[in-house]
């Protein structure tokens, strides 16, 4: 319904107004217009010579700079305000590699419900989320915005974030006052940065550009998301804005991506510094003609096209396919109707049931990675507890990119959460350590309360400033003197549990044996301290499992449970096999691994009741997996059942385990359930490395596993014809 109207105002629209609409501005201050501040973003909307602006928000504040651009300009034509809202606007959420444990979309569309509404009644319509970048890499500040290092979650959680965003796939319900336009990142590959340095370069093969880091985009396209961001990186020499192979053979042609692509920022220019463009003009070129439609910030297209357009360096009908991109999803969002937000309408703060979805998502996210001798859950009627550790009473828990919200509202803090879970118990705090730097003098209070007191919670992690973008460690244990603090306390000898923040998964060292319990938080949100307190008194029976493995050591990475095998994969009894001499093979803790307060079985995985016969499957066919998981223990809790399939022989060698399904059960003690998962021939095949895309299914045999984690051992053999 929108084509026709697009196509008359494009008719109108002067070479000028068409660039103009290819560009997005930041806004600086919290401010509205008339500040003298923005001067360039006022006159850019009065004369029709800006499509976006960036970091603005409030109702008041979009509504006084939409009125400019609608009311001044000669057609009119709404502003978009985008802005990162990742994990939340006011009310954060944990961060999106924390959803992920979870094992629940769920967690995901509930997040993206309370953002969107939160953020279309203070005037912003675009979301510069999911990010979607798979990685295998932990020293990346940036895993921390994504789901970890699976495609198969990837897809998932990429899926379910647009959806709760954007509603419907078909972009119907996008003009509501609760939903706004998603934008899938990073387009693509940027997890692959090598050695996981932000920024780095990417070299992957066709095979694995399509078969690890391409399917989230494809879910996230599939779900009807309205917008993609390119990447920072270069992908085989080609840098990300000015890659047509990725954004209009794959994006644009295969996918059939409708909505349009906007740059990383000064992505465009960028190119220059890679070493692909000469000047910003001929950057202007490559990202327009590669298939970029909007530049953020950077204003390379702005400046140049009309010349490019007239000596034909550009062609007409690209610009025109460009505009034509973004006035759509402004159509879709119904600003040409109703382009201001009411006002008296404007969420001002986290709602009681936000902050209650906060909660809930939060203890729905924690992973406990260990616990000996029940040490975990800690009993309400505790007489004394000890609070200590940099994070105990820190309200540093919302995480990276963590919305205006992330500023303006304080976290409840750990010691906030045990003080209100146990009222009656006398708790002590002490911080032992700073969360940075060797100052190592407050150790010997925390000792003294933890002496004091019947348990002790040790709260410790790395701050959010050093997680997220531009945030690479080469390092990924305690930071500072936290290891030393928790030794300390070990010494004490005296029932401890250790909670770790943080934004990544971190090296434990040598204070892991020493540890009895340990639960990893991530950084859980503004409700992080009741979330945190929920699960350390078994109010919630923790269920998440890893999304990412946790190495034992840097010199590991990367290490990920979906690596191909070598030809000499470890044996402990020979000498010229794959491994570290100084390290035990595998990781820490694996992908999938998370424990509970209760305890599980899980079948074997049984093949049935597919077209053909019990355990073969002719392309086109599906086959039914099932199994049986039973609560074992004495207590409800939550098992997250997966399935993983492993193709022993093929034309480019597999991963030896490759997540296809999970189904996170909630089960009374003694209680069993029957999971099903449906595993079709698509589930089964893999891209090649032809770079036109050739998705094959080969015939021959694939083991199928289930079980609790991603080393399941319980297999069924699948004969695919
Ligand atoms: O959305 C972000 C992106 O992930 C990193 N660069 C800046 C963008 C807008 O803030």
């Amino acid at each position: 319904p929108h084509e026709d109207k697009i196509r008359k105002l494009l008719g109108r629209m002067t070479v000028e107004e068409k660039l103009g609409q290819l560009q997005q501005l930041t806004w600086n201050g919290d401010t509205g217009p008339g500040g003298g501040q923005n001067e360039e973003v006022e006159r850019a909307a009065r004369s029709g010579r800006i499509g976006s602006v960036l970091n603005l928000h409030g109702a008041a504040h979009t509504n006084a700079l939409q009125r400019l651009a609608v009311e001044k300009s000669r057609l009119g034509i709404p502003l978009l305000f985008g802005l990162d809202v990742i994990h939340g606007f006011w009310t954060t959420f944990p961060i999106p590699l924390a959803q992920a444990a979870s094992f629940d979309p769920a967690v995901a569309v509930r997040d993206a419900e309370v953002a969107s509404v939160e953020a279309r009644s203070n005037g912003v319509q675009w979301t510069f989320a999911p990010m979607m970048d798979v990685t295998h890499e932990p020293r990346w500040g940036r895993i921390a915005e994504g789901s970890g290092e699976d495609p198969h979650l990837a897809e998932r959680f990429a899926a379910a974030k647009v959806t709760g965003h954007q509603g419907r796939a078909d972009g119907t319900d996008l003009a509501r006052a609760d939903r706004i336009a998603a934008c899938a990142k990073h387009f693509v590959a940027y997890g692959g940065a090598e050695g996981g340095r932000d920024y780095n370069t990417v070299d992957v093969s066709e095979a694995r550009l399509r078969n690890l880091y391409l399917p989230p985009f494809k879910a996230a396209v599939d779900a009807g998301v309205a917008t993609v961001m390119a990447s920072f990186n270069t992908i085989n020499g080609v840098p990300a804005h000015g890659n047509p192979h990725t954004l209009t053979d794959v994006l644009k042609r295969a996918w059939d991506f409708p909505g349009f692509v906007v740059s990383d920022y000064t992505g465009v220019q960028e190119m220059i510094t890679h070493g692909f463009a000469a000047d910003t003009a001929d950057a202007a070129r490559l990202a327009l003609t590669a298939g970029v439609d909007m530049e953020m910030v950077g204003t390379t297209i702005r400046d140049h096209g009309a010349k490019l357009l007239a000596a034909g360096d550009i062609s007409q009908q690209r610009l025109d396919d460009a505009v034509t991109r973004i006035l759509r999803v402004k159509f879709q969002l119904g600003l040409f109707d109703n382009p201001y937000v009411d006002e008296g309408a404007a969420v001002t703060a986290p709602t009681p049931a936000a902050r209650k979805a906060a909660r809930e998502v939060g203890s729905r996210c924690l992973v406990l990675l260990k616990n000996e001798r029940k040490t975990l859950p800690l009993r309400r009627d505790t007489a004394s507890i000890a609070v200590v550790g940099p994070f105990g009473d820190s309200p540093d828990l919302h995480g990276t990119w963590a919305g205006p919200g992330g500023k303006k509202f304080r976290a409840t803090t750990v010691l906030d959460g045990i003080r209100k879970a146990a009222p009656t118990a006398r708790v002590s705090h002490a911080q032992g350590v700073p969360p940075e730097g060797g100052d190592t003098t407050g150790i010997k209070a925390a000792t003294a309360a933890a002496r004091a007191a019947d348990v002790t919670v040790v709260v410790v992690g790395e701050p959010s400033a050093i997680s997220g973008e531009a945030s690479s460690r080469s390092q990924l244990g305690l930071p500072g003197a936290q290891a030393e603090l928790i030794a300390a306390i070990a010494k004490v000898g005296k029932p401890f549990a250790v909670v770790v923040v943080g934004g990544r998964p971190l090296t434990m060292g040598d204070w892991l044996a020493s540890a009895p319990a340990v639960v990893m938080a991530w950084h859980p949100g503004i409700e992080g301290g009741n979330a945190i307190a929920d699960v350390l008194f078994g109010t919630v029976n923790p269920g998440g499992k890893l999304p990412a493995s946790f190495p034992r050591a840097v010199g590991q990475i990367p290490i990920h449970y979906n690596h191909e095998n070598t030809g000499r994969p470890y044996r402990a009894d020979e000498k010229y096999t794959s491994k570290y001499l100084d390290l035990p093979p595998g990781p820490q803790f694996p992908f999938g691994h998370g424990l509970s307060y209760t305890t599980f079985e899980i079948t074997p995985p049984r093949l049935g009741a597919d077209r053909i016969g019990a355990d073969a499957l002719r392309a086109g066919d599906t086959v039914e997996v099932t199994t049986t998981v039973r609560n074992t223990g004495d207590r409800a809790g939550d098992e997250v059942v997966q399935l993983y399939v492993h193709d022993p022989v093929a034309s480019i060698t597999q991963p030896v385990r490759r997540l296809r399904g999970f189904r996170r059960v909630s089960l009374d003690p003694g209680q069993s359930h029957t999971v099903r998962f449906s595993l079709g021939a698509d589930d089964l095949g893999f891209w090649t490395n032809d770079s036109a895309g050739r998705f094959v299914v080969e015939p021959g045999t694939i083991e199928v596993y289930v079980g609790g984690d991603s080393t399941a051992r319980d297999k069924a053999v699948l004969r695919v014809t």
